[in-house]
């Protein structure tokens, strides 16, 4: 990334402050690295980069013990070279879950040594990225003593990118990296998008949007279905593929392909996609040993089936059991997984039901190596939803939970919204799954298969994700999903430090915007009691899900003369219901409804008073104003951090921010217009304008 013309991100290994770098040159100016697998020299480069940004000079990296030093780094397994194998307890390192590393100051023949070792190749990436963390957010490093496993054996990064066309759905970044007409060439830039997500344990990345045949939405025309990800499963594609996991490979990354279910009629040339069908079966079976042959550590295939336009085993009168153990079968010979995504849904009076009712029947009757991914919340990514009844209710399924680190309804390439307070929120929501004290986080911990999966915001934009800001929330998805544990704080601490240096203004101004801006976003893109959905859609080829138009959606709002919001109690919809007790009763309730939900789940009049007195059609207009003055209080604190920040990322920030103001106060204006117009209530206030 050195000299690049694309932005480091959190990896620019800027000088040490004062205090530390002594002590860094001290130590790291020597490296004694195995010469093992590919990893390996994913590791060394890092060091050249890291140590040299760091401390200003690249370490020398040896081929044996250094003897005459004073110090050196040394990173390895822990039985193949000394000093590890003499300084550790070999059997301890080797029964780390799988990618977990240990960092540890010792002395060996009196020399101090900084080791790091794993029990696999890619925990001593990980170890060697941790390592250079502790630098980059100076931390000393003199008397290390870490042991780290991730919580999640999967953390997968999805992109939504439209091969050959590269464009990328829900992406506010530019085309897609990926150029397929230039594969199996590779781009200096695919090593560097490795690189950014490895340093945060990122151990998978699906290359291809969800969306394979997009031809199938209504609205697509013909050329749209020029891009349909589903070729990528053609032989002369596959060896494009296999390029980009070679690349991939050496970060300790795996990759995966949405796939079509009607593959085996679209690639080959059966005329059925039947799952029960045994010529299916075949197929699936041989163009996995094709996939393979050429990608040996494959990951597996993403399906949306049934939703939105894809075929699926509905087509054929199957259920989802039977449409994704099919294609697990196929993929289990070689330890590849299916990744079946619950987001199913057709016309219903309620959406929000449909993912239970179509999966929680089937608990326990998928293969092992099927994961059914699902959203954090029923609804689709919104500012706020409640957490998905299925990570509760199906213990005989392997899981993982579906997260937008794009951000398709929180403003996009434009407006800052740090989201991991919203995920935070998810991982730690109690599903009393196994009694009380069953968090999300908990429900996917350390169980082969399952873990957390981002739908991907990288495109080619210079600064990669269209928002400079917006770094931070890859950032942050990758660090929770390796540690759910981590909070904001440290996380946001870390990102900081990393992008934008140790200046104590700019690292205390930028935290609490990063900190604040999600609860700013709920409130003008909702008004914070539970609403949803209010964006304007624009037609269905061309979504726009930015601007507000809550008239487009009176299924999410239920407005009315006398009331607001919608009843999914056992008076209404029932989804509720499908909650685990006692959190369906909590959410019964009016009284015990937690206030930011409650029009989710309740259908209120408008002047229903709220626990301090305020009516809702007021608590609403307050928030929504709420949420623009703080975005206007972000931008004024960015304004004043002018000179302590580079000039050419703090124009482009304050120029977001000044859009942000905008666009915040329209969606006020019009939120609280159309509250204005539906509420028949006699004292409402007038609407403040913004
Ligand atoms: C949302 C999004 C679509 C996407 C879908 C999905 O509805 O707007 O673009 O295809 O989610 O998750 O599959």
């Amino acid at each position: 990334m050195a000299g690049a013309s694309y932005d480091a991100c959190w990896l620019r290994y800027e000088p040490a402050t004062e205090e530390q770098i002594s002590s860094y040159r001290r130590l790291f100016s020597h490296a004694y690295v195995s010469d093992g697998a590919p990893e390996l020299v994913a590791v060394r480069e890092e060091l050249r980069h890291g140590i040299g940004g760091v401390t200003g000079r690249e370490p020398h990296v040896w081929h044996h013990p250094p003897q005459s030093v004073e110090a050196f780094l040394t990173i390895g397994l822990p039985d193949e070279m000394r000093p590890i194998s003499e300084t550790v307890d070999i059997a301890a390192v080797q029964g780390l879950n799988p990618d977990g590393y240990v960092i540890r100051s010792v002395t060996w023949e009196g020399i101090d040594c900084t080791v790091v070792t794993a029990p696999n190749d890619r925990g001593l990436v990980y170890g060697t990225f941790h390592l250079l963390r502790l630098l980059t957010t100076s931390e000393p490093v003199d008397d290390l003593d870490i042991v780290e496993e991730p919580a999640n054996e999967e953390r997968i990064i999805n992109h939504w990118d439209n091969p050959f066309h590269r464009s990328v759905e829900r992406g506010y970044a530019g085309p897609s990296i990926f150029d397929w007409e230039s594969l199996p060439d590779r781009r200096e830039r695919y090593v560097d998008y490795a690189r950014l997500l490895a340093s945060v344990g990122i151990n998978g990345i699906s290359v291809n949007n969800v969306n394979t045949k997009i031809s199938a939405r209504e609205g697509a025309n013909e050329a749209v279905s020029q891009w349909a990800g589903w070729q990528l499963l053609e032989s002369a594609n596959l060896e494009k593929v296999a390029a980009l996991a070679s690349v991939f490979r050496r970060y300790g990354i795996r990759t995966y392909l949405s796939v079509n279910y009607a593959a085996p009629m679209l690639v080959g040339d059966l005329e059925t996609a039947d799952p029960l069908n045994s010529a299916v079966e075949q197929w699936w079976a041989t163009k996995a040993d094709e996939i393979y042959d050429l990608i040996p550590d494959f990951g597996g295939f993403v399906m949306k089936a049934d939703s939105e336009g894809q075929t699926g085993p509905y087509d054929y009168g199957r259920d989802h059991a039977e449409g994704a153990n099919v294609i697990a079968r196929a993929l289990a010979p070689h330890d590849g997984r299916v990744w079946w995504r619950a987001f199913v849904y057709s016309d219903h009076n309620d959406r929000a039901v449909q993912a239970y009712d179509t999966f929680e029947p089937l608990d326990g009757t998928f293969e092992d190596n099927v994961t059914v991914q699902v959203k954090n919340g029923p609804i689709d990514f919104q500012p706020r939803e409640p957490i998905s009844t299925l990570f509760g209710t199906m213990p005989e399924t392997t899981l993982s939970c579906e997260l937008q680190i794009t951000q398709e309804y929180t403003g996009q390439g434009v407006h800052t919204s740090f989201l991991v307070p919203q995920w935070k929120e998810v991982l730690e929501f109690d599903t009393y799954a196994d009694g009380e004290g069953t968090p999300v986080k908990d429900v996917l911990r350390s169980e082969p298969g399952q873990g957390i999966v981002g739908v991907g915001l990288v495109g080619e934009d210079p600064n990669w994700t269209g928002h400079y800001l917006a770094q931070a929330n890859l950032y942050g998805f990758g660090r929770l999903a390796w540690d759910p544990d981590l909070m904001a704080e440290t996380i946001v601490d870390e990102w900081i430090r990393g992008t934008f240096g140790h200046d104590p203004n700019v690292v205390k101004t930028l935290s609490w915007i990063l900190l604040d801006s999600w609860g700013a976003s709920i409130d003008y893109h909702t008004g914070g009691l539970g609403l949803m959905h209010l964006m304007y859609n624009g037609s269905a080829a061309l979504e726009n899900h930015y601007d507000p138009a809550p008239e487009e959606w009176p299924v999410y709002h239920g407005a009315s003369a006398e009331e607001i919001g919608i009843d999914r109690t056992s008076t209404g919809s029932g989804y509720v219901e499908q909650y685990r007790e006692p959190i369906a009763e909590r959410y019964e309730s009016v009284k015990t409804c937690p206030e930011e939900l409650l029009l989710f789940f309740h259908r209120l009049p408008w002047d229903h008073e709220l626990a301090d007195g305020t009516t809702v059609v007021q608590r609403l207009y307050d928030n929504c104003h709420a949420g623009v003055e703080a975005v206007r209080s972000y931008r004024d604190a960015w304004k004043s951090l002018e000179g302590n920040v580079d000039d050419h990322r703090h124009r482009h920030i304050a120029e977001r921010f000044d859009e942000q103001v905008v666009q915040a106060a329209k969606w006020c204006n019009v939120l609280c217009q159309f509250f204005y117009d539906h509420s028949d209530i006699p004292d409402k206030r007038e609407r403040l304008e913004n």
